[in-house]
């Protein structure tokens, strides 16, 4: 007969041991799961969202695009809608982010009078050339930045904003 024998109150220990333990993974695992979460969900990262707009419709008279899609703030889904301003350049699609670079407010294209072909940013009168470039002498200190830009079935796809790349 071997001496291995299990006494009830080993038995008993290592019982309770491993349900214990089963029932402790059993709730900590939805604890975990649900803290690292977002860490685990693919955003797609810097992927072009299609807007509304078909590329044969876009002329060399800038016109807002807006660009919606979903954003992820840790658990928190919201909505966002974006805009960009778009023209044509011979065959280049051109996209401008609306936002100055002097304290963020959003340019508009013509809406100066004086000059009715630069963007012009209603905070403090600044003012950008068409590529985007900061007019001299207005607060602004860099020109606007470009979305990428890219086209599916024929509409208008913008991806991330980049450096502007039109100014020399
Ligand atoms: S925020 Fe545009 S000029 Fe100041």
């Amino acid at each position: 007969m071997s001496n291995n024998r299990v006494s009830r109150r080993q038995f008993l220990s290592y019982t309770l041991t491993g349900v214990g333990g089963f029932m402790a993974a059993g709730m900590l695992m939805p604890m975990v799961r649900f803290a690292i979460d977002p860490v685990l969900q693919n955003h797609g990262g810097g992927d072009f969202i299609q807007t509304e707009h078909k590329i044969a419709d876009i002329t060399e008279e800038p016109v807002k695009v807006d660009l919606k899609f979903e954003q992820v703030d840790a658990w928190y889904k919201s909505e966002v809608t974006n805009m960009a301003w778009v023209y044509k350049e011979g065959d280049q699609i051109i996209a401008l982010s609306p936002v100055c670079k002097h304290l963020g407010c959003m340019v508009n294209w013509a809406q100066d009078s004086a000059h009715p072909d630069q963007f012009f940013c209603p905070c403090h009168a600044g003012r950008y050339e068409k590529n985007g470039k900061n007019v001299p002498g207005t607060p602004p200190t860099g020109p606007l930045d470009e979305y990428e830009v890219s086209e599916k079935d024929g509409y208008l796809m913008l991806g991330p904003t980049k450096a502007n790349t039109l100014v020399k």
